[in-house]
């Protein structure tokens, strides 16, 4: 597999090995984290377009930043394209580089609002929203799904609306939206978008070791991929597979993590989000299965930082 770096619009980025949007994961403390290991792109998790134009304090957290972020990407959720457009191009998203659209949200209660996958299903409006976002003079990329139904895949006609929209770059993610976030990816299926589009095609979805990275590669032709989940349990695969030196253990990490989490964002936030990640980490690691109801149970992040100590030392 070659690791290039990727022009996106006018952005060039570092490597073409993506973090991909994670809610609940993905804040300012992991995305630099990810590129700090050789990720060219990190995206913020989906934010509501209609929270944040009403003002809503915790959609506003997830857009905390700061200059240190070497490229500023936000995901926006959302099915109005004049709310996409007031919030592409407001105030809120002026430290951000790049705009993703999420239009492969698979979650009932979006789905129903006409949002994230849904808009599959309504390529005037996607294409409609892609326009509007364009519209705050940034690139904008597409984060989508082979389709709704694994038995009507339609990838390639998505990425060939995308790109006919103006978008800048298009990530698949190789599954319907009825596969949820199980299954092999449709390597076909995304092959076909590659093929279909000359905007560069993402390919993500079933990444779970470097070598499933170079299969996913070389089974679509896609000029990068995109990690998810995977990355929670061994951030080291963006140095692995970009060759990035790291020198740098799991605990040292995990140390490094609490304190920027602890220096943005307050106590509580820290420990949930120090949890989930420690709990992902642990998965890597034979003889970690006891301290899982402990670290669920620690109540300041002194008590976390022992309990990090015993179990990754
Ligand atoms: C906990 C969780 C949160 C996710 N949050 C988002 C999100 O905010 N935006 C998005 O586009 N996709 C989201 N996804 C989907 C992932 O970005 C990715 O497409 C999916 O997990 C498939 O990749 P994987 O099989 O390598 O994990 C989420 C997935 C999980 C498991």
């Amino acid at each position: 597999m070659e690791i290039n770096k990727l022009r996106v619009g006018g952005l060039l980025l570092p490597s073409n090995i993506l973090m991909a949007p994670l809610a609940g994961y993905t804040s300012y403390p992991f995305r630099m984290l990810a590129y700090g290991l050789g990720a060219g792109l990190c995206f913020t998790e989906m934010v509501s377009a209609n929270a944040l134009k009403y003002q809503d304090r915790a959609n506003k957290l997830l857009l905390f930043t700061t200059k240190d972020e070497p490229i500023k990407a936000v995901q926006l959720l959302g099915g109005s394209p004049a709310i996409m457009e007031e919030m592409a191009k407001s105030s809120l998203l002026e430290g951000f580089d790049l705009i993703d659209i999420n239009m492969g949200c698979p979650v009932p209660n979006v789905f129903k609002s006409g949002e994230g996958s849904a808009l599959m299903l309504d390529m005037p409006r996607a294409s409609a929203i892609i326009r509007a976002c364009k519209k705050s003079g940034k690139p904008v990329s597409v984060k989508c799904r082979t389709g709704i139904r694994e038995d009507e895949m339609f990838a390639a006609e998505f990425a060939r609306m995308c790109e006919y929209s103006g978008a800048d770059m298009v990530t698949i993610h190789g599954r319907s939206r009825s596969m949820m976030y199980g299954g092999t990816p449709c390597y076909q299926e995304i092959a076909q978008a590659k093929a279909a589009v000359s905007i560069p095609v993402i390919a993500n979805g079933g990444i779970f070791c470097a070598a499933q990275a170079h299969e996913m590669i070389e089974r679509t032709g896609a000029d990068g991929i995109m990690v998810a989940r995977y990355a929670l349990e061994n951030p080291f695969i963006f140095s692995e597979l970009t060759q990035k030196p790291c020198g740098r253990t799991i605990l040292d990490i995990l140390l490094d993590q609490m304190e920027l989490a602890a220096a943005c964002y307050d106590e509580s936030f820290t420990l949930v989000y120090m949890r989930k990640l420690a709990s992902y980490a642990m998965k890597k690691r034979k003889g970690t299965k006891k301290y899982k109801a402990q670290l669920y149970q620690t109540g300041s992040l002194k008590e976390l930082q022992e309990l990090l100590l015993a179990i990754f030392s």
